[in-house]
């Protein structure tokens, strides 16, 4: 048994998230969580709301809600939706905590200790419309590296440059659309990532069985232009955490706050603390300290590929350049992106399905095993309404669905509500034993290379073993001729109906506790010996045939669904 932490990038707090967000980070993350404590190990799985920053800001004021307030409310709402979606989370906590408060002042102390902060004075674009100073994303412009007209202050989403927002060839408000702008003097603090780049370079190569993804982006960040660049870890705002150097004041920094993307990662340190705080466990630093126990947690990351420069790079800068035994991360699993219908996503425009939409219309498993079976791994990938009434119909309805109706049914109809007695196994069910072994071996090893995609084709196989067993053994034909004979077969059926369940457990928690609830078992061992595992309900177990585990998807629901979901939220 091993202990591993897992953390999901977290969502910022304004608005509900799309199902493109929810595949790059909340939902992989759950997969492996959820094997991981099936396969009897211990998980610390963290996630939270990100909720500083001027998005927030915006967002409240739109609402007409004090920023705080609307935290609050809409922390409420996320986690209901992930709750809806069985996100398996161990504690959802907040960015705007004052545990992460504590610990990101704690921090920024620890990194001026060690010479890793230093003062910057530099000009910074004060709006006059919007009455503000205008952080990096708020303002766009011409990109200085490739002429892209619609560069973001902090990054151009055409060649991926990290951006400051003077950089940028006319500059206008993206609030407001103003292009009165003034450059104002002010003091920030910079994160100096320059003098920990040899050590993060090092520590970036060591990981060679990173997925190239996460690799590659860092390896570009981190040999761009000049190389790694300093990062300005302040910002000229009302709602974050004030900048202080541990409980003491900062000089020159009164009324300042630090930086989202500085205070975002640490909250998955002070999620722990929170976690034990509301009561839910003893000890998070077993989790997070290496000098106390935390050195034998191996630790996964979840995230979008947008986030891998934070995480690969100022994150591990904070984390060693403290000079305290905080757990360093192991492993990062980053995903592109998923386009949706021919086009992209699009929060703004409300273009795509929405996490409390997506639960509206179809339970969780339906879109966690189509999200999961085609997540972004090695590019991005697209939802359209049809693949997904094809890979549900399919996979779900007429693969898993119907084999443990059929077999129950059967079963009711010919015998009985419980595992009918009789008959042998002979060289086909030993070959079913064999194969069976060998997929779900490949599976498990699938899971635990996180490789998503193939750990769903491999599953999918699994369950495809059952049909083609059924379709060749043809019980209800034998039952005609020798019902001793199908008994067994049928006994066997009915034992991997368990087998599925739980194998399948991570992918689709809800219609697994409803086949191991209907099959009146215990579904929580790992089946390591299969052919053994077969044998859990013995002849004259009973059992009820389950509801409908999984529907068909009509076509009219399909064109309904497509229309609906083709733009504008209201
Ligand atoms: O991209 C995002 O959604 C960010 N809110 C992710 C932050 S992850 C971390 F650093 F906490
Ligand atoms: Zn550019």
């Amino acid at each position: 048994m091993a202990r591993h932490l897992i953390t999901s990038a977290i969502p910022y707090i304004n608005g509900i998230k799309h199902l493109g967000n929810l595949v790059g980070s909340q939902l992989p993350a759950d997969l492996y969580a959820r094997y991981l404590r099936a396969r009897g190990h211990e998980v610390m799985f963290l996630c939270a709301t990100d909720e500083h920053g001027t998005p927030a800001e915006l967002a409240a004021a739109k609402a007409g809600k004090p920023v705080d307030e609307y935290c609050a409310e809409m922390w409420g709402v996320q986690a209901k939706i992930a709750d809806g979606f069985r996100l398996s989370f161990d504690h959802f906590g907040r960015s705007s905590s004052e545990q992460n408060k504590k610990l990101t002042q704690h921090f920024a102390a620890q990194l001026d200790s060690q010479g890793l902060i230093r003062e910057v004075s530099e000009t910074q674009m004060f709006s006059h419309t919007d009455g503000r100073y205008l952080p990096d994303r708020y303002i766009e412009g011409t990109c200085p590296n490739c002429g892209f007209e619609d560069a973001r202050g902090d990054q151009c989403d055409n060649c991926t440059k990290q951006l400051d927002p003077v950089d940028l060839i006319n500059p206008r408000s993206t609030i407001s659309g103003s292009t009165d702008l003034e450059m104002r003097d002010t003091k920030h603090l910079y994160l100096c990532q320059s003098k920990m780049k040899d050590q993060l370079e090092a520590w970036i190569d060591s990981k060679t069985d990173w997925p190239i993804l996460t690799t590659s982006i860092a390896k570009k960040w981190l040999n761009d232009g000049d190389g790694l660049q300093d990062r300005g870890i302040t910002r000229d705002l009302d709602w974050g955490v004030p900048v202080m150097k541990g409980d003491q004041p900062w000089p020159g920094m009164e009324g300042k706050v630090f930086y989202v993307w500085f205070d975002a990662p640490i909250e998955y340190i002070a999620c722990a603390q929170e976690w034990v705080d509301e009561g839910k466990g003893t000890d998070w630093e077993r989790w997070w300290r290496t000098d106390k126990g935390a050195d034998d947690v191996t630790y996964t990351q979840f995230m979008g590929k947008d986030n891998v420069p934070f995480h690969t790079l100022s994150f591990p800068t904070t984390i060693l350049g403290s000079g305290e035994p905080w757990k360093l991360v192991d492993y990062i699993k980053s995903f592109n992106y998923l386009n949706y219908d021919g086009g992209q996503f699009s929060t703004s425009r409300g273009r795509g399905v929405f996490m409390d939409q997506a639960l509206e219309i179809l339970p969780a498993d339906y879109w966690r095993w189509w999200l999961l079976s085609h997540a972004p791994e090695s590019a991005d990938s697209e939802f359209t309404w049809e693949n997904f009434q094809v890979s549900v119909n399919k996979d779900l309805a007429d693969v898993l669905g119907n084999f443990a109706s059929r077999v129950t049914k059967f079963c009711r109809s010919k015998f009985s509500e419980a595992v009918p007695a009789g008959g042998t196994y002979g060289a086909r069910e030993e070959q079913l034993f064999t194969d069976l072994a060998t997929k779900i071996a490949e599976y498990e090893a699938h899971m635990e290379a996180i490789e998503v995609r193939k750990a769903a084709t491999a599953l999918r196989a699994v369950w495809s073993l059952g049909n083609e067993y059924l379709q060749e053994v043809a019980p209800w034909t034998t039952f005609k001729t020798d019902p001793e004979q199908a008994a067994a077969q049928i006994r066997l059926a009915l034992n991997m109906i368990r087998l599925y369940a739980i194998i399948s457990s991570p992918f689709i928690p809800d219609a697994s506790a409803e086949l191991i609830e209907a099959m009146k078992t215990d579904g929580s061992e790992w089946p390591t010996d299969i052919k053994a595992a077969l044998t859990a309900m013995p002849e004259g177990h009973v059992f009820a045939v389950p509801e409908v585990t999984f529907r068909k998807i009509t076509d009219a629901e399909r064109e309904d669904w497509q229309q609906r979901f083709a733009g504008t939220r209201d």
